[in-house]
């Protein structure tokens, strides 16, 4: 459950469904679900089986191999998710933010254009972030069984409940079924390199691949749990929420802007949720009232705030384990120091949109003048998670004789996994690795 909470996140809700209405409807579809079972799984599946069979941190299991590549591959699998962790704090600082002035009465003030470039360079972030990073360290406090899983137990039923409520309430506004026939209607003349690679990054990043998270749940697992069992929950859950959320999404877009072409819809969850969702939700005003609009948008920023509290949990573990394990201290000290430092980052990250000119034009490449925030994007999201990948798929061949006992080999999930991650999979990781290289930092 844990694990499913880290997967549904903020790209499930908007940035998925939206990405499918761009880029050939049920074509995309088609292909995201070729990409998660067919090249995600394996790696899902590999990751937790490194976790469950070395009962290790990400470092020290990557370590148990010896060399210079495996001793990189385990601080790159703890390093990944902190500096991932910092960048994803900063958006959900923005959500909570969004939600309290919501319930404050100000959706009006959200839906101007001007505001969202305002918000996130005022002082009162510090405030929301102090907030989120107590939730954090609190639900963190409680351990991996009674805080992660607790919270996930309550959180993740929580989230279904919310998502079909708001896609009920969607489906009932004049024009919605618009939104369902971009959103399903197959359009294969769409699908270029671009989007195929797309499906790919959204599908692993969505399943939390390569940030250490699985190998870290894989440890925790119990000796007779089925790892198939889980893996096929926990990517299921996961493409579900992101299909039903399509059901939300693209609907409610319709319903409001019936002439709305997708492809002039911005393709990132930050421009959608941030500054599109609240003049969406003033639409509504005149369907249903200022109160009536500003409860569906706090509902729906609800919604946003739950799926991205339990990814943070659950990658905010990864460095938390790492401390606790290889300093040893007590789990309590770990949650203090990991909560400060990517409150810390989380800070000093969230001072590249204006508020420091130095972090705001901090560096140039490919072209272009990048913050921080984009630094630590392009680099950590975008670069080292394909590679992590790859580095998956090596250690776990390398290592296949042993790991193979922890997954049922009769079964065919296995078999494919086995030939998939020594074969194809790796192959396609390092293209994506390497044409990311090229394209990001030295096209101009
Ligand atoms: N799966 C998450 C999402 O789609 C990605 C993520 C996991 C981000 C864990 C941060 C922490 O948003």
């Amino acid at each position: 459950m844990a694990a499913a909470g880290s997967a549904v996140g903020i790209g499930n809700l908007v940035g998925f469904p939206v990405n499918a209405a761009k880029n050939g409807g049920g074509a995309f579809l088609f292909i995201y679900l070729l990409f998660v079972f067919g090249v995600c799984l394996p790696v899902l599946l590999a990751e937790l089986t490194m976790g469950k069979h070395t009962r290790q941190t990400p470092m020290s299991a990557f370590g148990q191999q010896n060399g210079l590549t495996w001793r990189i591959a385990g601080w790159l699998a703890t390093l990944t998710p902190f500096m991932i962790a910092v960048f994803y704090s900063v958006i959900t600082v923005w959500i909570l933010g969004y939600l309290h002035l919501t319930a404050v009465g100000n959706l009006n003030q959200l839906a101007k254009p001007e505001f969202f470039g305002q918000f996130i360079q005022s002082d009162s972030l510090l405030m929301y972030m102090l907030a989120l990073i107590a939730l954090i360290g609190l639900i963190l406090f409680g351990g991996v069984q009674q805080g992660i899983e607790r919270a996930s137990r309550l959180l993740m039923p929580a989230l279904f409940v919310i998502l079909i409520g708001l896609c009920v309430f969607v489906l009932t506004l004049d024009n919605a079924t618009a939104g369902l026939a971009f959103y399903l209607t197959p359009d294969f003349s769409k699908v270029n390199i671009e989007v195929i690679n797309g499906a790919l990054s959204q599908a692993s990043f969505s399943l939390s691949l390569g940030m250490g998270i699985l190998i870290t749940y894989g440890s925790y697992l119990e000796d007779e749990s089925k790892i198939t069992s889980s893996g096929y929950m926990i990517a299921g859950t996961d493409t579900l929420v992101a299909f039903v959320a399509g059901l939300m999404t693209l609907p409610a877009i319709f319903a409001i802007y019936p002439e709305t072409d997708p492809a002039t819809l911005s393709g990132s969850s930050v421009g959608l949720v941030f500054s599109f969702f609240p003049k969406i939700f003033m639409e509504m005003v005149p369907l249903i009232g200022y109160t009536g609009a500003s409860i569906a948008a706090f509902v729906f920023f609800s919604l946003t705030l739950i799926a991205a509290v339990t990814s943070l949990v659950s990658i905010f573990e990864v460095p938390l384990a790492s401390l606790q394990d290889h300093i040893k201290i007590t789990r309590k000290s770990a949650t203090l120091i990991t909560v400060t430092l990517i409150l810390l980052g989380g800070w000093v990250a969230s001072q590249s949109f204006g508020r420091s000119p130095w972090l705001t034009e901090f560096v140039s490449y490919g072209g272009a003048t990048k913050s921080l925030f984009d630094l630590i994007v392009d680099v950590f999201y975008e670069t080292i998670l394909p590679l992590n990948g790859l580095l998956v798929c090596l250690y776990v061949s390398a290592k296949w004789q042993v790991l193979k006992s922890h997954l049922p080999d009769t079964e065919f999930t296995t078999r494919y996994s086995q030939l998939a991650l020594r074969s194809f999979i790796p192959i396609i990781l390092l293209v994506v690795f390497i044409s990311t290289i090229y394209s990001k930092y030295f096209i101009r």
